[in-house]
């Protein structure tokens, strides 16, 4: 009688009260354990009404605590009803694309509507894929125009190396298909050069292939010169210049009008308002034969060029350290771009 007038009086809903209450006399040790242990005990005459009162008592109980109980996640519910539920969610930062990748993607995005697939190729490569098919004589200087990272020499000599083109990768179409081809190869090379603003120890470049029959020095120019207007807009004028590559004959470098300063001298075109933007040229019928294609058959060009360089343009980037270095103060400011 005594503890049910306890749990009549009990009426708080805290949730640690309320715990207490239901350890005290619903708990595997509790009170109506207890009771239920002497209830046992006592003589078969007294079971009857003792029993009645047991289990009166722990109805009680456990009345009262589901009520409660109740009332505490009523509470708790209301508690949290001034939730404003209409306010915007926390915003979450989406990255920006890198300048090079935007750079990629819109080089990439012109030479597909002309025609051209994207091929991709090992960065580890084998002198052969990298210098030798391509018409670099060995022990020839022209292997010193490009300072290479050399990992593993064969049977003494340097061979297996860190791409410094992605010319291999042409080697390797022309091996393994039939032409025509019509193809870029983005990706990144490695020279060994010191880093600085100017020159770094890795960059990315996109060159070109086009292999077919008839393929000829105007094809070249033509698309060439297609893509600049594309790339920097309608009117940049571009000039060739004969120039020289041990994988095409004849060879050019192209340059492009300035679109920084728009040709009237800056830093940037070292104020002759003219930049040089990529290399090419027809492709060598040494190299077509060591790709095992008819050279009398087939003619094509190629071309390469280095994204930083681009995109140093694009964006007035002057220094190549920037595209490496993950400062997010350089990253962010390109996140309205595509
Ligand atoms: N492979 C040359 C380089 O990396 C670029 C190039 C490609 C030039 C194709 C001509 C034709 O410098």
């Amino acid at each position: 009688d005594q503890y049910a007038a306890e749990i009549k009086a009990f009426a708080t809903a805290k949730a640690d009260e309320l715990e207490a209450f239901r350890i005290k006399f619903l708990g595997t040790k509790g009170i109506i354990k207890d009771l239920f242990e002497e209830f046992k005990t006592v003589g078969p005459e007294e079971k009857r009404t003792f029993g009645k009162v047991l289990n009166e008592f722990k109805k009680l109980a456990e009345t009262k605590y589901n009520e409660l109980k109740e009332t505490q996640n009523s509470e708790l519910t209301t508690q949290n009803s001034d939730l404003d539920l209409t306010l915007p969610g926390d915003g979450f930062n989406v990255g920006s694309r890198h300048p090079l990748s935007l750079v990629r993607n819109e080089i990439i995005d012109i030479f597909k509507r002309l025609g051209f697939v994207v091929a991709e190729g090992p960065e580890i490569e084998d002198d052969w894929h990298n210098f030798s098919a391509l018409n670099f004589p060995e022990e020839h200087p022209a292997r010193d125009m490009q300072d290479t990272f050399f990992i593993k020499k064969n049977n003494g000599k340097d061979d297996i190396a860190l791409r410094t083109h992605t010319s291999s990768v042409q080697v390797r179409m022309m091996e393994h298909g039939k032409p025509p081809f019509r193809a870029i190869m983005p990706g990144r090379v490695y020279r060994n050069e010191a880093i600085s603003a100017r020159a770094h120890c890795f960059f990315h470049q996109v060159e070109g292939l086009y292999v077919d029959e008839n393929v000829s020095f105007a094809d070249l120019k033509q698309t060439l010169y297609h893509f600049v207007q594309e790339l920097y807009g309608e009117g940049t004028k571009v000039r060739f210049r004969p120039s020289y590559f041990p994988f095409t004959e004849p060879s050019a470098e192209m340059d492009v009008s300035c679109t920084i300063c728009g040709g009237s001298g800056c830093n940037m075109c070292k104020y002759s308002g003219w930049v040089e933007i990529l290399g090419c040229g027809m492709v060598d019928p040494n190299v077509l034969e060591n790709c095992g294609i008819d050279s009398n058959k087939f003619t094509g060009f190629a071309f390469g060029m280095g994204m930083e360089r681009i995109a140093n343009l694009k964006y007035v980037i002057r220094d190549l350290r920037l595209f490496s270095e993950n400062d997010s103060r350089f990253l962010k400011q390109f996140t309205a771009e595509m």
